[in-house]
């Protein structure tokens, strides 16, 4: 036995020695002193010695243990003197902090949006689950539009659904205020689409209102061009080309030269050397009429892109599911 504690003394000491941090102090006096310690354990089985052992092992073994236990307190004492750069190892390598990066749908969000604040745009959003009133009724889409049929729409129960387009919001404003009005909304839109590289049940849209006295199509058109050459450079031209939408009157699609090939037609221009960027047109006074405006005294222009389209076009993406499918090596590339 007392063999056997001379060992444990040596041992814990030389342990001790070679210890250079907190942690492996700590182990060492856990190892010896703990409650299942080494030393601890015979101290504990002393009882059971022979009267006339018990006096000397007990003696040792407390020495060891007072002895130990100096030692330990004098270890720590000196550690914790030292400068604290050598407290903790300075040469291994920091832990480096996660750190994200801006989906590149809300990149094309934020850069559209703020071109627009900065000719005076204020920016709202409205709700995604909308009522039949502003997703149709309100901006002059009929009960027999195509759009309207339950089967190009998620209606969640009569009179509520997911939101076909930004538009909405465009009653939402005018209904809250009176002209003038220059909002732009972004915000998700969903149709029951079949997904494949260009479609995909929810997607991105922004939608912009501009409402005052004398606001003319020229106002759209200058808007609109400057907003084309902020967006993708100065080097690209605009066409307006009539369409129609039940809200606005003139209606006009918004193509850019393709910024590809630079017009001279390609794959993604379709060989047409034109991108078509977004639906516009001056605000047709039914709407108006539905909000209550004055359709005499104000007009106005609105126009409403796809976020997707302008960033597959703009980064080169030919998959829209690559925006979705939250593959960090997709998404990582924006950092
Ligand atoms: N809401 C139309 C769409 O989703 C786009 C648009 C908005 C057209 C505003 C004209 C004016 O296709």
């Amino acid at each position: 036995m007392l063999k056997e504690l001379k060992k444990i003394q040596k041992e814990a000491l030389a342990g001790l020695n070679k210890a250079g941090v907190l942690a492996e102090i700590e182990k060492i006096r856990v190892g010896y002193l703990g409650r299942k310690g080494r030393l601890t354990e015979i101290l504990k089985s002393l009882r059971k010695l022979p009267s006339e052992q018990r006096a000397q092992v007990g003696k040792l073994a407390n020495d060891i243990k007072n002895k130990l236990m100096a030692e330990i307190e004098d270890r720590l004492k000196k550690i914790e003197s030292r400068p604290r750069g050598e407290r903790v190892d300075i040469t291994l390598p920091g832990i480096v902090a996660a750190h994200g990066n801006k989906h590149p749908v809300t990149r094309i969000i934020d850069e559209i949006c703020d071109i627009f604040v900065s000719l005076g745009l204020n920016v709202v959003e409205g709700p995604e689950a909308e009522r039949e009133r502003y997703n149709f009724e309100a901006l002059n889409i009929p009960l027999d539009h195509p759009s309207r049929d339950a089967f190009d729409t998620f209606y969640i129960k009569d009179d509520l659904l997911l939101r076909s387009h930004t538009s909405p919001v465009q009653i939402r404003v005018m209904e809250k205020e009176e002209p003038p009005v220059a909002v732009i909304v972004p915000g998700k839109v969903y149709r029951p689409d079949a997904v494949d590289a260009t479609h995909s049940f929810m997607f991105h849209q922004v939608e912009g209102l501009v409402i005052d006295k004398n606001i003319t199509f020229s106002d759209l058109k200058g808007t609109l061009s400057f907003f084309a050459n902020r967006m993708f450079g100065d080097s690209v031209k605009v066409r307006f080309r009539p369409h129609f939408f039940p809200f606005t009157e003139p209606s006009a699609d918004l193509d850019i030269s393709c910024i590809i090939c630079g017009g001279k037609g390609c794959r993604v221009c379709s060989r047409t050397g034109w991108l078509e960027v977004m639906g516009a047109g001056m605000v047709d006074p039914e709407v108006f009429k539905a909000v209550g405006y004055n359709y005499e005294k104000y007009s106005g222009f609105a126009f409403g892109m796809g976020v997707e389209r302008i960033a597959m076009l703009k980064y080169g993406v030919n998959d829209i599911r690559l925006f979705f499918e939250n593959d960090l090596r997709f998404l990582r590339q924006w950092r």
